[in-house]
């Protein structure tokens, strides 16, 4: 008996994430022959080897001076100056030797890796210029692989953060700053103190992105959970004041009270106030919600992010910047409106990495045109707009999906003309139609153009339709599952043949598509006889 798996549209669903995700993941081998098209990042990662070499170089002369292994702390210090290189003497006492170590697997070819080597250079002098206690290294993965499976990397770029030589995976952002925020985090300093207008001023010029709190004193119940909330988020940087003129330069928005806190981020939303009782979870909830623009543009970069942020209805407006213009400033009125409950997301159409795996799971590959989407991650249905694009449809379309009164979308092709076919071509709009609501008995062929072995079950079907031409209570039908949806319809193996019995549709039994002709002819009459006694003769 054939049961409809309810998850199969879900594993689609995250198939195409993950194929969209490929692009982006960071510890995904990257292509070789894009590694010499950007000059400019290979410079990055040619300045970085050289420093290194000259300082091989000062310790090799040390070493000849002193014939002597350098002591743990010069070579700590010296390693410090900048991201040390490991290999196959210094990984063990690096790792083991140093509380906390950030290590790049890198291969010289990747494409990704030389993009992040400057990043992590820059974050290296950064957290050394803050006294950091974090100990920077990188390791050339094809060089030295022994080095590189040691320490489990298995991917370029991979980032692992080594406490007292245990790892644990990065989980920041990708820029520089991101690099040092989250290292920062992880190695006992999450929230910076603000103590001056002149540090705050200096402050600002770094970041356009912090959540802020005052507190009267740095201590107590409230600032406990502050701190938590500090520590376990990734991204975003925190500051602290007890000083009200001082929390007012960095959140002019301020209302003056004892105990404050507040995000920051760039324009259009800057200044939003956490209005929450203070705790780790109720924080962590208000940056979730809040932490994005009312209109995030989709980047490779940030997508990763995007992607993870399914607390929320994510609508995609897909279209070419210049038409999303047009439509921005409204817009960001709507998104104002449904801010806690909605995401809303720019995807440039003309990117196709970000826009066609969303537009693939519409059928609309093809469209020039704005097109607005929505997933519901929880149900893994996906809806779509289907009138113009204007900000009063969006809206619409918006309370629609939160009232469940928008449809889900399903793909269909058009309604093909079926004369004289001995197989009927079933479509998504006519699935209730032809199989669920027909009074015959139906076999039903579910193929797509991909799979190898869907032209043999094809060919089966002409020749059983031809064989059991004239009988009028069964009809053979096809539908290509790669352009058509129905929510009765939930396969994952091509080709699948079910068979439909007049009286239960909502039963359909599968049929073995490696059975000869002959087993399958056995087998539509057995379960036709099943019902109506008809018998054919055999093939
Ligand atoms: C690392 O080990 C040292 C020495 O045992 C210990 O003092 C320190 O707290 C450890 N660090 C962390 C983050 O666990
Ligand atoms: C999304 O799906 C879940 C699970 O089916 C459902 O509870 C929820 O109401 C849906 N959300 C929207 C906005 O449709
Ligand atoms: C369909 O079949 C009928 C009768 O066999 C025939 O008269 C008609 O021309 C056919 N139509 C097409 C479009 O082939």
């Amino acid at each position: 008996m054939y049961t409809p798996k309810p998850t199969s549209r879900l594993v689609l669903f995250s198939l195409i994430l993950l194929l969209l995700l490929s692009f982006l993941a960071p510890s995904i081998s990257s292509e070789l022959d894009t590694a010499d098209e950007d000059g400019d990042d290979m410079e990055g990662l040619e300045e970085l080897i050289a420093l290194d070499e000259e300082e091989d170089l000062q310790q090799h002369n040390t070493e000849g001076a002193q014939h002597e292994k350098l002591s743990e702390a010069e070579f700590v210090s010296k390693a410090q100056r900048i991201v040390l290189e490991l290999n196959n003497d210094n990984t063990k006492r690096t790792i083991d030797g140093n509380e906390y170590v950030l290590v790049l697997g890198y291969a010289p070819w990747c494409m990704r890796s030389a993009e992040l080597m400057p990043k992590f250079a820059e974050a290296a002098t950064a957290l050394k210029e803050l006294g950091s206690p974090l100990l920077m290294a990188k390791v050339d993965a094809e060089r030295y692989p022994k080095v590189a499976s040691s320490l489990d990397i298995k991917g370029f770029p991979t980032l692992l953060l080594f406490v007292n030589g245990t790892s644990q995976p990065y989980t920041g952002g990708f820029s520089a700053e991101e690099l040092v925020i989250w290292a920062r985090k992880k190695t006992g300093v999450p929230i910076i103190r603000i103590s001056s207008d002149a540090e705050a001023s200096h402050f600002l010029k770094k970041h356009s992105m912090f959540m802020v709190g005052l507190f009267g004193k740095f201590e107590g119940p409230d600032y406990d959970e502050f701190t938590k909330a500090a520590e376990m988020d990734n991204e975003i940087q925190f500051v602290e004041t007890s000083n009200a003129k001082i929390a007012k330069h960095l959140f002019p928005d301020f209302k003056s009270t004892s105990l404050f806190l507040g995000l920051v981020k760039s324009e259009p939303e800057k200044y939003t106030e956490y209005e929450g009782t203070f705790s780790r979870d109720g924080i962590l909830q208000f940056l979730d919600d809040n932490k994005f623009p009312l209109i995030t543009v989709l980047t490779e970069l940030n997508a990763a992010r995007v992607y993870s942020s399914t607390n929320k209805v994510q609508v995609l407006i897909i279209a070419e910047p210049d038409d999303f213009k047009k439509l921005v400033e409204p817009l960001q009125v709507v998104a104002r409106k449904f801010k806690s409950k909605i995401m809303f997301i720019f995807v440039d159409i003309r990117e196709d990495n970000l826009a066609k795996p969303f537009l693939t799971m519409f059928g609309l590959e093809e469209s020039d045109d704005s097109v607005v989407v929505s997933f519901n991650y929880s149900s893994s249905l996906k809806y779509l707009l289907e009138s113009d694009t204007t900000p009063t449809s969006i809206e619409d379309f918006c309370s629609g999906l939160l009232s469940g009164t928008v449809s889900p979308y399903y793909k269909s092709q058009p309604i093909p003309d079926n004369k004289n076919m001995s197989v009927l071509t079933v479509v998504g709009k006519t699935f209730d139609e032809l199989i669920l609501n027909s009074p015959e008995n139906i076999l039903l062929e579910i193929h797509t153009p991909w799979c190898i072995t869907c032209e043999t079950t094809s060919k089966q079907m002409e020749k059983l339709a031809k064989h059991f031409k004239g009988l009028d209570n069964l009809i053979f039908a096809r539908i290509d599952a790669s352009l058509n949806e129905h929510p009765k319809l939930q396969v994952d193996d091509y080709p699948t043949l079910l068979f439909y019995s007049a009286d239960d549709k909502t039963n359909p039994i599968q049929l073995n598509t490696k059975s000869s002709i002959k087993e399958l002819a056995a087998l539509v009459n057995k379960n036709l006889k099943a019902r109506d006694h008809e018998i054919r003769d055999e093939l």
